[in-house]
């Protein structure tokens, strides 16, 4: 494969692109019989939908396969920020080490590798959590619904994950790599048979085909605003969006599974779990796949 540098646009066709641009919008879908799928998805265009002076404008790389963007950026590391999007993975990979399915073009499925401060690194998960929630209401004015750490749940189905991974490098602090796959087309058929309950696309939800373009620009601009934002009044966002606070819940913390009541997320992004005996387990990552 060449190069990320070497993928980047041409000013020409970031040009061309600007013609085509009117294409960018939503297509609201008639109930019984979807219209056929396109959605043509260019650098160009996300560059055209992100502000001149966004950190990531021409920054982004479309491939139309790959294993998976997280890999493709660890092994090629381009300078960051670089975005790295792919129509189809045949690798996708989820949190911890699960397979993300992404054979097909039919969701966003992108990787963005970013220089953050050390001490936003814990809190990268939930930021990006919420700038995903937050594209999704500006582009459909559905709200998400947030699931510690970093899954967004529309319906009572999940329709987004959040991966972050580091990078270590000598003398400096590490870089991030963070994962975002967000189901956009898919129907129930498109979902595997172990899925098709707990999943759900954004065509499902709201009966809109978003353009990956505009999702992934919406994407990037609400990731720019919330890595700027005081972190108190974020994780504030983040409480109130999240569907698991009050509830008993049961997290899978290594190999041990703690149940509790959720009580609150700190400003250091932990979950407070009240357990059975009057202790509080301040929990800073896990798995809450199993809502008790
Ligand atoms: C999760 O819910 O477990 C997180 C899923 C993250 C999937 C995305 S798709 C783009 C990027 N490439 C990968 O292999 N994984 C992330």
């Amino acid at each position: 494969m060449r190069g990320l540098v070497a993928l980047m646009r041409s000013p020409a066709s970031v040009a061309a692109a600007s013609s085509k641009s009117r294409r960018l919008t939503s297509t609201a879908i008639s109930p019984s019989k979807p219209a056929p799928l396109s959605d043509p998805f260019e650098a160009a265009h996300v560059d055209l939908l992100l502000s001149p002076n966004s950190p990531f404008h021409r920054r982004t790389t479309i491939l139309k396969t790959c294993t998976s963007t997280q890999v493709i950026l660890r092994t090629q590391l381009p300078p960051a920020p670089a975005v790295l999007a792919a129509e189809v993975q045949t690798k996708g990979h989820g949190r911890p080490g699960k397979p993300w399915l992404s054979e097909n073009p039919l969701g966003l499925w992108v990787s963005i590798l970013l220089e953050v401060p050390s001490s936003q690194l814990p809190l990268l998960s939930l930021l990006a959590s919420l700038a995903a929630a937050d594209a999704v209401r500006a582009l459909t004015q559905l709200e998400p619904a947030l699931k510690w750490p970093n899954d967004l749940f529309l319906k009572n189905r999940k329709l987004a994950g959040v991966l972050v991974e580091t990078i270590s490098r000598l003398n400096q602090p590490p870089l991030a790599l963070l994962g975002l796959g967000l189901n956009l087309h898919q129907q129930k058929a498109d979902f595997p048979p172990e899925l098709k309950d707990s999943a759900i696309s954004l065509l499902q939800a709201s009966r809109q085909r978003i353009p990956r373009s505009q999702m992934l620009a919406a994407f990037l601009e609400n990731l720019t605003r919330r890595l700027d934002q005081p972190i108190p009044e974020a994780m504030e966002d983040w409480r109130q969006a999240c569907f698991q606070l009050g509830r008993t819940l049961s997290i899978r913390v290594g190999t041990t599974i703690l149940t509790g009541t959720a009580e609150t997320l700190d400003d250091s992004g932990h979950l407070h779990l009240r357990l059975p005996d009057g202790a509080l387990q301040k929990i800073a990552s896990g798995e809450t796949d199993f809502p008790a």
